[in-house]
């Protein structure tokens, strides 16, 4: 009996390191986690999403980076938006970010 549930134990360990990765939207390459929406929505439409995908920035740069093209390119105003675009951002594409696991999906989080 014991062994079971090692096994098991075993199994689902290896089920999660599987499968840590994020998955990524076929068409724009942008992580897909909250947010996710918001940022194809507003920031895709000017310039492809790679310009996002190839950048790591800190919250400050790419609030920065958002308050520069709102000046000068045109952009919109976030407005309610703003937190989660800039949440999203931080989360997937900030320097720290490269060398880290991805966090598990929220499915396999426990509830
Ligand atoms: C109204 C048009 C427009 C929209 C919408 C837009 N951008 Fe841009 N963005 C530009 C232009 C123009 C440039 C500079 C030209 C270029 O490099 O292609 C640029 C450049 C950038 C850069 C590179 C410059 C830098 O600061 O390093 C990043 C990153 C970026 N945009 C991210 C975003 C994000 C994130 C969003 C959504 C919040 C967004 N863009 C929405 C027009 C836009």
């Amino acid at each position: 009996m014991k062994k079971h549930v090692l096994l098991l134990g075993s199994l689902l360990s290896f089920a999660a390191v599987a499968v840590s990765d994020y998955e990524k939207d076929k068409i724009t390459g942008l992580v897909i986690d909250k947010g996710f929406e918001e940022v194809r929505a507003n920031c895709t439409v000017c310039h492809s999403a790679k310009i996002i995908t190839q950048n790591r920035m800190s919250y400050d740069s790419w609030l920065d980076s958002i308050r520069w093209m709102q000046e000068t390119q045109g952009l919109w105003p976030l407005s309610v938006n703003e937190p989660i675009i800039l949440d999203y951002l931080t989360k997937h594409y900030s320097p720290e970010d490269t060398g880290r696991r991805a966090n598990l999906p929220s499915h396999l989080l426990p509830k």
